[in-house]
């Protein structure tokens, strides 16, 4: 299988394809779905603080045996986190429950509190090597161009929830003068029946012998989106994978396309998402 790569706006290179471990609950079970991800060939692993399960991404990297300079992590900063002096000492202590000299992608998770603040902690954590790259999620508002405009180095990526029924495109002309892409979380709608099951994907899916899923998952690649979809199933690890060996057309992709229908399916305003941050800090 060939994995591609997205070169990013700071040169380094991300590998498109990996796997999220949001709802993964607790670091045995995370450690089990990295370490069956890592056996497959997966080098691209996506948590968060607030995941609460850095540790176990950490123990499976390391009991991999894999070099660590061949598998790309990232996380995020929670805003709590947010602020000079405390990005930075938050920073510090996600080295430690990654068990690692180096984050390769640091992000800030929500538009919320001192972002300002806390991407001068990254800009600096990229310079002493602490980081690779830096990028945010979430940030959709007018608060993605206050930052773009303020920061020194500019976001590689914006991850935002993004599949075949909210394709993103007006954010993606927005991001191209600062050459941030997209990362899509959601990339097969949280697993929602009727995305997955819509007839295009089922049509295509027996033209090339591949599931729905794979058929949307190789739409995102052909798309240009970095995807890394969630499972803790060996055989969805297993299948999730399997798509670099064909490609879709430009009509089939074109087909895909018109499925864009604006429907998210995480739909909580700013207001609720900013008055929930309160109620949940992640532990250290
Ligand atoms: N930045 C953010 O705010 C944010 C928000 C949400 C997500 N994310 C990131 O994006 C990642 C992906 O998002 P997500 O996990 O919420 O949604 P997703 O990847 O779109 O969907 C995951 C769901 O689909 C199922 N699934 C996976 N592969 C399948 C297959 N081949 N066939 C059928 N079902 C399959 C999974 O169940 P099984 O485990 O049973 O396979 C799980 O229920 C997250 O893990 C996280 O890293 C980021």
């Amino acid at each position: 299988m060939n994995q591609t790569y997205v070169t990013l706006n700071d040169g380094n290179k991300i590998p498109q394809f990996g796997m999220g471990v949001f709802m993964v609950e607790g670091d045995a079970a995370t450690k089990e779905a990295c370490l069956e991800a890592f056996k497959l060939g997966y080098r691209h692993i996506d948590t968060a603080h607030a995941y609460q399960n850095e540790r176990g991404v950490g123990a499976a990297v390391k009991e991999s045996g894999i070099p660590r300079s061949e598998i790309w992590i990232t996380t995020k900063l929670w805003p709590s986190e947010y602020g000079e002096g405390k990005t930075a000492a938050a920073i510090e202590k996600m080295l430690a429950r990654l068990d690692t000299d180096y984050i390769d992608l640091l992000l800030l998770h929500q538009q919320f509190g001192d972002y300002l603040g806390a991407w001068k902690d990254m800009e600096k954590a990229v310079k002493a090597g602490k980081v690779r790259s830096i990028g945010i999620s979430n940030f959709e508002s007018e608060r993605l161009e206050e930052l773009c405009e303020a920061a020194s180095i500019k976001p590689s990526v914006l991850q935002v929830e993004c599949h075949p029924y909210y394709q993103q495109n007006a954010l993606k002309a927005r991001l191209a003068p600062y050459g941030t892409v997209i990362e899509s979380w959601y990339p097969i709608g949280h697993g929602d029946k009727a995305l997955i099951n819509e007839p295009v994907f089922t049509a295509l899916g027996g033209k090339y012998g591949k599931s729905n899923v794979q058929i949307i998952l190789r739409w995102h690649i052909q798309e240009g989106n970095i995807i890394f979809p969630k499972s803790t199933n060996p055989q969805h690890i297993n299948d999730n994978f399997d798509i670099f060996d064909f490609e879709l057309t430009d009509e089939e992709m074109d087909a895909i396309r018109r499925l864009d229908n604006g429907m998210r399916f995480f739909n909580m305003s700013l207001a609720d998402q900013e008055k929930n941050l309160g109620q949940f800090v992640p532990a250290d």
